[in-house]
């Protein structure tokens, strides 16, 4: 398989009056063609701050000091953040969705004004053959009577269905890549999962990627095929879906999964929230971040660096811990019987 984007050691910083914020620090990954890749971790550990550099929208006092992004084999960082090539990546090639549409959409013109404007610019379509594309565009993620509410503004639609309206922006020029940083957090259950399932059915229709940045582990688990665990401004774990759910190994995704509420789970299934805070990454530690929150730590993680995240034997499975398999099921059995 090709990947569509690979990502090797980016480190994102912010100049802060209270020091260095160290956002994204030496972040590696990938996507394949047409795969759906999850991106998960709690507040604040650089979800947004890695898929922002990605599109190069990175702005002062923020800085990427280091890394790669090749995609479609190009390094994007050679790129000017405004220049003319990385206008046409973030129109074409890239897009991305983001939490709260009331921000990328313009409240003081219409939805089609909005989209057709995109087609012009980027695909040069005619007038009239780009509001048609629209149209067709809003009916195909579910907007009912798309060729009068191509005419309406933003505040005419209600929360989901204004994030339907940025599903269609995202898919209007027919990107390689949709980046949906928490695109259905403000909304409820049922309306979340009618979402997943339009992105999920869309990018499989138009063979795009699909990358699901979210702090819900339960979300990515019927959408993603592969699955990145992130704290502290580093990836903690690496796997498939499958592997991820079945075989969590770093206490830290464990927890996670214990934390957070699935689209299938039973109802009054209790959950149990991490203790502690994620460290402050102005003042990180040499050693694992996640220890000051981790049971089950030995020895060497209270000695030793942090390691780099390891294949685990036997394994597609990639994770940054030094505990052992004997260790990761006692965790696992532990938080499942508390
Ligand atoms: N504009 C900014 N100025 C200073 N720090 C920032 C800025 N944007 C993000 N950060 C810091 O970068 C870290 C990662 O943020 P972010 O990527 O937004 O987290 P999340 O995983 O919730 O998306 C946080 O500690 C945040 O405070
Ligand atoms: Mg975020």
């Amino acid at each position: 398989m090709v990947p569509i984007l690979e990502v090797k050691n980016l480190r994102t910083q912010y100049k802060t009056e209270s020091g260095l914020v160290k956002a994204v620090d030496g972040v590696s990954y990938y996507i394949n063609e047409q795969e759906i890749v999850g991106v998960v971790g709690e507040s604040g550990c650089g979800k947004s701050v890695t898929q922002l550099s990605v599109m190069r929208l990175i702005n002062s006092p923020g800085e990427i000091v280091g890394g790669e992004i090749l995609f479609e084999g190009q390094n994007l960082l050679q790129f000017k953040a405004n220049g003319p090539e990385m206008r046409r990546i973030r129109g074409a090639k890239i897009s991305m969705v983001f939490q709260e549409p009331m921000t990328s959409l313009n409240p003081v013109l219409t939805i089609g004004q909005q989209l057709i404007e995109i087609l012009e610019v980027h695909l040069g379509m005619s007038r009239k053959n780009a509001r048609q594309r629209v149209i067709e565009m809003l009916d195909l993620v579910g907007i009912p009577g798309a060729s009068s509410r191509i005419d309406d503004y933003p505040h005419n639609f209600s929360g989901g269905m204004r994030q339907r309206v940025m599903i269609a922006m995202a898919l209007l020029c027919n990107p390689k890549l949709i980046i949906a940083d928490e695109p259905t957090t403000a909304l409820d259950v049922t309306t979340q999962a009618q979402l997943f399932e339009l992105m999920k059915s869309m990018v499989e229709r138009f063979k795009s990627s699909l990358v699901i940045v979210t702090h819900n582990l339960g979300i990515v688990a019927r959408y993603a095929h592969r699955i990145y665990i992130m704290y502290a401004g580093r990836i903690v774990e690496e796997g498939s879906c499958k592997e991820i759910f079945r075989n969590p190994r770093h206490p830290y995704t464990i927890g996670l999964l214990k934390s957070v509420p699935r689209l299938d789970d039973q109802e009054g299934k209790r959950l149990v929230p991490i203790e502690g805070m994620p460290p402050d990454l102005i003042q990180m530690p040499s050693t694992c971040a996640f220890l000051p929150r981790c049971s089950y730590s030995i020895e060497q993680c209270r000695v030793e660096p942090w390691p780099e995240l390891r294949k685990v034997e036997g394994t597609k499975h990639y994770v940054r811990c030094y505990l052992k398999t004997e260790a990761w099921e006692q965790c696992r059995s532990h938080s499942a019987t508390t």
